[in-house]
This record gives C-alpha cells, sequence and structure tokens, in this order.
C-alpha cells in the first residue's frame, strides 16, 4: 500500500538484549549467527523525521543538530537506499534525529536510531511498512534495531545465511512484567569499538567465538521462557551468564575487544551485593562500560541508590519497559 507524502516521522525507543546478540552468520545482509531476546525501554527515545527533497544530490544526515558524514550516515543512505528502491522514488532526502537520552549517555543508540527512521523513511517515501517488514529493514542497518520496532519483550532469531527477510517479533507487551531496567552510566574518555567491528574482531580470531555460539541459543531459550513465566530469578542468571559468555569471547580476541573498565566491575560488585541483601538484581553490559540492572520496579529505587552511592556511575536512571514504534504526526 502507498500514500502520497514526502515528510515522515517516528518515534523509537531504544532495547537492551538480555539474551545478547553477538556475530553474524551473514555479513552483506547483517543476519544473526545467534538468538537474542530485548526488553524495549521507555526512557530512551530518539525521533526522526525524513523529509523527501528533489533539489538534493545526495542524503543528509543531521544528529542531534550538526550534520553527520561518518558510519551512521552511510548507513542511513543505505537503508534510504532500500527504501528507494521499493517505492520507486529516486529522490534524496533530509533525515533529522535526536535522542532524548540521558545526556551525554554514550549509549548506544544505532537501536532506537534505525528503528525510527526506518519507519520515517518508508512513511516519506509514501509506504506503508508495518511489523516484521519495518523490522526486517531495520535489521539491515543493526540486527538490535530489528527488535527496537516492536514494544515490551522482544526476540530476534538467529538468522539462515543468504535470507533476508529475518526480522523480530514481538515476545509479550510491556504490561506483561512489572520489571524495571536501571542504566548506570560510566563517564568514558576512550571511544568504544564499534559492535559491528568488535563483532567481526572475536569472530576472526577469538578461541571462545565458537564457544559462544554454542552456549547462546540456550541462554536465549531460558531467558524467553523466564520473561513468559515472569521469573525474574531465571531470566537474570540467564542474562548474567549469556553477557559475561558474550564478553569473555570479545575479551580473548586478537586483538583484544574490551568493553568493561574499572568502573564496570565496581558496579558489578554493588550488584553482588544488593543480591547478598535479599534484593533480586541482575546486571547486563553491551558494547561499552556501561551497567544496567535488571529488577522489579519495586526495587529500582533502592537499586539506583545504591549504583550512585558507588561514585563509578556519571548518570543513573530508571526505565521501564516501553512501546514500540510509532509514527508522528
Ligand atoms: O545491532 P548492533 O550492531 O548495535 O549490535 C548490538 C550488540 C549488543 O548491543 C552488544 C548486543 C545486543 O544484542 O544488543
Amino acid at each position: 500500500m502507498t500514500r502520497s507524502s514526502s515528510v515522515g516521522r517516528a518515534r523509537a525507543c531504544a532495547n537492551i538484549a538480555l539474551a545478547k546478540y553477538w556475530g553474524k552468520c551473514d555479513e552483506a545482509l547483517n543476519l544473526p549467527a545467534v538468538p537474542s531476546v530485548s526488553i524495549t525501554l521507555d526512557a530512551l527515545v530518539t525521533e526522526t523525521t525524513v523529509t523527501v527533497d528533489p533539489s538534493l544530490h545526495r542524503d543528509v544526515f543531521v544528529l542531534d543538530g550538526t550534520e553527520r558524514y561518518g558510519t551512521d550516515a552511510l548507513r542511513a543512505t543505505e537503508l534510504l537506499d532500500r527504501v528507494r528502491t521499493l517505492a520507486g522514488v529516486p529522490f534524496r532526502a533530509r533525515i533529522e534525529t535526536r535522542n532524548h537520552f540521558p545526556t551525554a549517555s554514550g549509549l548506544a543508540s544505532s537501536a532506537s536510531g534505525f528503528a525510527a527512521l526506518a519507519c520515517a523513511a518508508s512513511r516519506a517515501y509514501g509506504l506503508s511498512l508495518h511489523g516484521s517488514v519495518l523490522s526486517a529493514l531495520a535489521r539491515r542497518a543493526s540486527a538490535s534495531a530489528a527488535r527496537s520496532v516492536f514494544g515490551g519483550f522482544v526476540e530476534l532469531p538467529a538468522g539462515v545465511k543468504g535470507e533476508d527477510t529475518l526480522a523480530a517479533r514481538p515476545l509479550a507487551p510491556p504490561e506483561h512484567w512489572d520489571v524495571a531496567m536501571v542504566i548506570a552510566l560510566v563517564s568514558t574518555a576512550q571511544k568504544k569499538i564499534p559492535s559491528r567491528n568488535g563483532m567481526l574482531e572475536t569472530a576472526r580470531s577469538s578461541p571462545y567465538y565458537s564457544s559462544w555460539l554454542s552456549v547462546a541459543p540456550r541462554y536465549a531459550h531460558e531467558i524467553r521462557e523466564g520473561i513468559l513465566a515472569r521469573d525474574l530469578e531465571r531470566v537474570g542468571t540467564a542474562m548474567e551468564a549469556s553477557t559475561f559468555a558474550m564478553h569473555a569471547s570479545a575479551w580473548a580476541a586478537r586483538p583484544s575487544v574490551r568493553y568493561i573498565s574499572s568502573a564496570t566491575l565496581t558496579l558489578l560488585d554493588a550488584v553482588e551485593q544488593l543480591r547478598s541483601r535479599g534484593i533480586a538484581a541482575y546486571a547486563t553490559m553491551d558494547a561499552g562500560p556501561h551497567v544496567k540492572v535488571l529488577c522489579t520496579t519495586h526495587d529500582a529505587a533502592i537499586v539506583q541508590q545504591t549504583l550512585q552511592a558507588t561514585g563509578a556511575a556519571t548518570n543513573v536512571t530508571i526505565a521501564r519497559p516501553g512501546p514500540g514504534v510509532t509514527e508522528l504526526p
């Protein structure tokens, strides 16, 4: 279905993987080698406007008020190229995207960014793409973005080489389970290794990459079942196992791909201490040093205070399961 429009606007929330995706089975089609499971989070929002402009000779990508030319701009143009092919419209576009994240977070925004872009671009080019088609489009830019198309608890199966239709699917809506993710941001002077490069290095040179590939589906299954049963201990312990297996495989690459810092370890100690006090809190990290802690909504404030008290975090925010991508008027 098409409709005539040259401006599209969308809002998407970032997601945090409980069962991690790390490694690709098809580099060209950006297909993940392992299944992943995530929570889409209400506190981490990206808003994007795409304006098709026949007078432009190239796409213009403006992120948080500044024009960008790097990898993200290139991936945005590649996504627009796919939309242009589907729509049969050749014109270039101006992309304006804003992250409403905790200030200077350094959190990976590619998930919300590419989910919002896929939705806004398809609208701007007169297409009406929804659900799994939109998710597959976002996945080509960033596999985690496929999950942000849906709200609440979401799974992305492993890919099959050559099959470009892979999409995420919703597991349970946001209101299914009363949990929170407490996000402790760690200041970082060092530029992180982009996840794409980190995965490539891990697959190429880590002696533990094959072990990661063999355990990851088991953790994803456990987390999926734990979410459906609302079993925090089951989800939390499997999430930590998935996190540490992913980071250990990356750390063992040559050269080493290390995302955690001493501040990360301080925060992990605090999470263990919370558990020793009987508070069910479990930690996860992605391609950066920040620590995200899964707990009940009831315990979120005490978890936040405890993480803040370590002095290792610059900002600690409470996020809750949030909605999938939405079009804006
Ligand atoms: O989709 P990407 O390229 O942003 O990679 C995401 C990788 C992790 O955040 C570490 C794990 C995940 O599943 O989100």
